[in-house]
């Protein structure tokens, strides 16, 4: 038997044309199938039973695993999460920073990130500078010209006691790819050896991301976007740096490596591995949702196949709208990933094209800082959607 395709597993795809995937991805009905089946599952062995117990060992070592195939690294490193925030901010608040330490965020990260750095950096006395990369709008030509840029750009602005550089593998405003192998390196080279927290939230399953994932110290990344997985589930692979130097935050049962003997004297309580950033009870048949998401997408073609086809479909996107007389799109050339931002001029409010295009069952967003708007595509965006979004955006600047 062919395996279902997953567009055609999609409810959420059979009833609109859909471009919202960095915000989040359709989730398959196999998967919330596979979900209820683990829920099942565990009630029929379960709850709390010493029958339940070896069920849901399978579930969190056969995801682990899988996650490390995709992420290419050591399944020790990886630690589950809720979201991408949890998978950034956790390891990072363990960190061990001393007063007067320099952070440096970039000027594309998300604002939850930005808040928990600020807020980091007022309790312990830290400066932060900004690494400007909002400017870097070369799309997929000139890749080379813009990663000496950033390589530059990096090197003006670290200082000699920056201890962290806090920078999105894929940028989920201009749709650019960080080099973050070789920022790694640089970082690795420089005097005070900062750490890189990277924000994978809209690289995961969307572009390749083996070499990013094991170069950075913590790589987060949630399955509820690109990877077409459930809400509730994510990740963070951890490098053995983190695993050694940073410490629990937000303690639970789940980072003990026993519960018993916790009153005496333990001087290591902590697992050694990513489960040290782990907490408590979580939802554990999400994880079966995830990996059939996961699945799914491997029987779409290999990471290097569906990147390109992402590239394939954007690039359309991308020369289709440059074509429109007052769209101004970000990137100068075709986008080097699914991401196309851009805004039209002459309009009140952003918002005003999302609502015209949502009454046509279209749905982009508007984003916050800079308020562009943003279309995402993906392996399951088709080409009539392309052209379907094109004609709504003509029709709307013809109703005004
Ligand atoms: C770049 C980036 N980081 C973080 C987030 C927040 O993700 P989560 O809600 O999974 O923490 C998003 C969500 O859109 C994002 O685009």
């Amino acid at each position: 038997m062919l395996p279902i395709s997953i567009k055609d597993n999609m409810p959420a795809l059979q009833n609109k044309y859909y471009f919202n995937y960095g915000g989040q991805g359709p989730l398959p009905t196999e998967s919330l199938r596979a979900i209820t089946t683990s829920w099942q599952t565990i009630q029929k062995l379960g709850p709390f039973t010493n029958d339940v117990w070896p069920y849901i060992t399978k579930e969190v070592i056969s995801t682990k695993n899988l996650l490390s195939e995709i992420c290419g690294i050591h399944p020790k490193r990886i630690a589950f999460t809720e979201n991408v925030t949890s998978g950034c901010i956790l390891p990072l608040l363990g960190l061990p920073f001393d007063e007067g330490d320099h952070l440096l965020i970039s000027d594309c990260e998300h604002p939850g990130i930005v808040a928990a750095c600020k807020e980091l950096a007022r309790k312990k006395n830290l400066s932060i500078g900004i690494l400007p990369v909002l400017k870097l709008c070369n799309g997929n030509n000139y890749e080379a010209k813009t990663y000496k840029t950033i390589l530059k750009l990096i090197d003006t602005n670290l200082q000699k006691n920056t201890k962290l550089v806090v920078l999105s593998h894929l940028l989920w405003n201009t749709g650019q790819i960080m080099p973050i192998e070789l920022i790694s390196k640089r970082l690795k080279d420089h005097p005070s050896n900062p750490y890189l927290l990277v924000d994978a939230a809209q690289s995961f399953c969307h572009i390749p991301i083996k070499d990013a994932c094991d170069k950075a110290d913590i790589y987060a990344f949630t399955g509820h976007k690109w990877a077409y997985g459930p809400e509730g589930l994510g990740a963070v692979a951890l490098s053995t740096r983190v695993l050694e130097e940073s410490s629990p935050t937000l303690i639970g049962w789940k980072s003990l490596k026993a519960e018993e003997g916790i009153y005496v004297n333990n001087k290591a309580p902590f697992h050694s591995d990513g489960r040290r950033f782990e907490i408590a009870t979580s939802c554990i048949p999400l994880l079966a949702g995830l990996r059939s998401s996961l699945k799914m997408l491997e029987n779409e073609g290999s990471e290097t196949e569906r990147f390109f086809k992402i590239k394939r479909l954007s690039s359309i996107l991308w020369g289709e709208l440059n074509q429109i007389k007052n769209v101004e799109l970000v990137l100068n050339s075709s986008p080097p990933s699914g991401i196309i931002s851009f805004s039209i001029n002459g309009i009140n409010s952003p918002e005003e094209v999302v609502n015209y295009l949502g009454q046509k069952n279209l749905w982009i967003r508007v984003l916050e800082d800079p308020r562009w708007l943003r279309a995402c595509v993906h392996i399951t965006t088709e080409q009539t959607e392309i052209d379907n979004l094109i004609a709504a955006i003509n029709g709307f600047l013809k109703s005004r």
